[in-house]
C-alpha cells in the first residue's frame, strides 16, 4: 500500500495548513452545471478533498458519497457539512479500490462528478475512467473538470506532469459511445483558494453513460 500511503501522506501536508486549499465555494463549472442535478439525486463525487463540491450538492438536496485519500481532507469536509447543516457519506478510499459497483458504496449513482482528479497516471486514469461508467446507472451524468496542455505554461494549478492533463481527443476516446452534451475547453482565470489560482487551461465535459 505504499502508493496509498506516500500519496495520503502528501495531500494530509497540503491540507494541514489552516483554511481551504481550494476554497470553500463549489468548482465554477459545477455550479454552472447546476441544472444537472436534482433533489434527490444520487451524487458520487470523486477526490472531493476539503468537501467544497460535495458539500454543495448536499445542500441543494442531493443524496451525496464522496471519497477522498486524504484523511485531513476528509475532517475538514466534515467540518464544512456541519457548518453547512447537510449530511454527506464521506469514506477514506484511494480511486485504485473503491467499489464502483458496489451498492455498500452507493452505486449505482445518478451522476459521478470529478474535478481536478489529475494525480492519475495513465493507467489509473483509465481504471478510473472505466470506475466512473461502472458507477453510473445508464443514463447517468458525469461532470469530469481538470487541466489541459497549456497549463505546463500557466503553472497556476494541477501536477505539473503532462501525461496527467486531459485534452479533447482524449476525451473523446475515452468517452466513446457515451453522449457527449458538452465538451469545453477555455484559458481563463481561476480563484479557488491558493490551490488554483491564475490563467488556466480548464477542459469541462458532460457526458451521459449509455
Ligand atoms: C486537486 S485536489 C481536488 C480536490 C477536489 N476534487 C476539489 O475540487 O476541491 C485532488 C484530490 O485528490 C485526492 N487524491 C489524490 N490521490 C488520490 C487517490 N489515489 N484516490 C483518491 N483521492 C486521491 C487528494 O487528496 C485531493 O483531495
Amino acid at each position: 500500500m505504499a502508493g496509498f500511503e506516500d500519496a495520503a501522506a502528501r495531500w494530509n501536508g497540503r491540507y494541514a495548513a489552516e483554511g481551504f486549499l481550494f476554497g470553500t465555494a463549489p468548482n465554477d463549472v459545477l455550479a454552472a452545471q447546476a441544472a444537472l442535478f436534482a433533489p434527490g439525486d444520487r451524487v458520487l463525487c470523486v477526490a472531493d478533498g476539503e468537501g467544497r463540491n460535495a458539500t454543495w450538492l448536499a445542500g441543494r438536496s442531493c443524496a451525496v458519497t464522496a471519497f477522498d485519500i486524504s484523511e485531513v481532507g476528509l475532517r475538514k469536509a466534515a467540518a464544512l457539512a456541519t457548518e453547512r447543516g447537510v449530511a454527506v457519506d464521506a469514506r477514506l478510499a484511494s480511486v485504485d479500490t473503491w467499489g464502483w459497483d458496489d451498492p455498500a458504496c452507493g452505486a449505482p449513482f445518478d451522476a459521478v462528478v470529478a474535478v481536478f482528479v489529475q494525480f492519475a497516471t495513465p493507467s489509473q486514469r483509465a481504471a478510473m475512467f472505466e470506475g466512473f461508467a461502472r458507477a453510473l446507472r445508464p443514463g447517468g451524468v458525469l461532470l469530469l473538470v481538470g487541466y489541459g496542455p497549456l497549463q505546463m505554461t500557466y503553472r497556476t494549478g494541477g501536477p505539473g506532469i503532462l501525461e496527467h492533463l486531459y485534452d479533447e481527443v482524449m476525451l473523446r476516446e475515452a468517452f466513446a459511445g457515451w453522449r457527449i452534451e458538452r465538451l469545453h475547453r477555455a484559458q481563463r482565470t481561476l480563484s479557488e483558494g491558493a490551490g488554483h489560482d491564475g490563467m488556466s487551461d480548464v477542459l469541462e465535459l458532460v457526458a451521459r453513460r449509455p
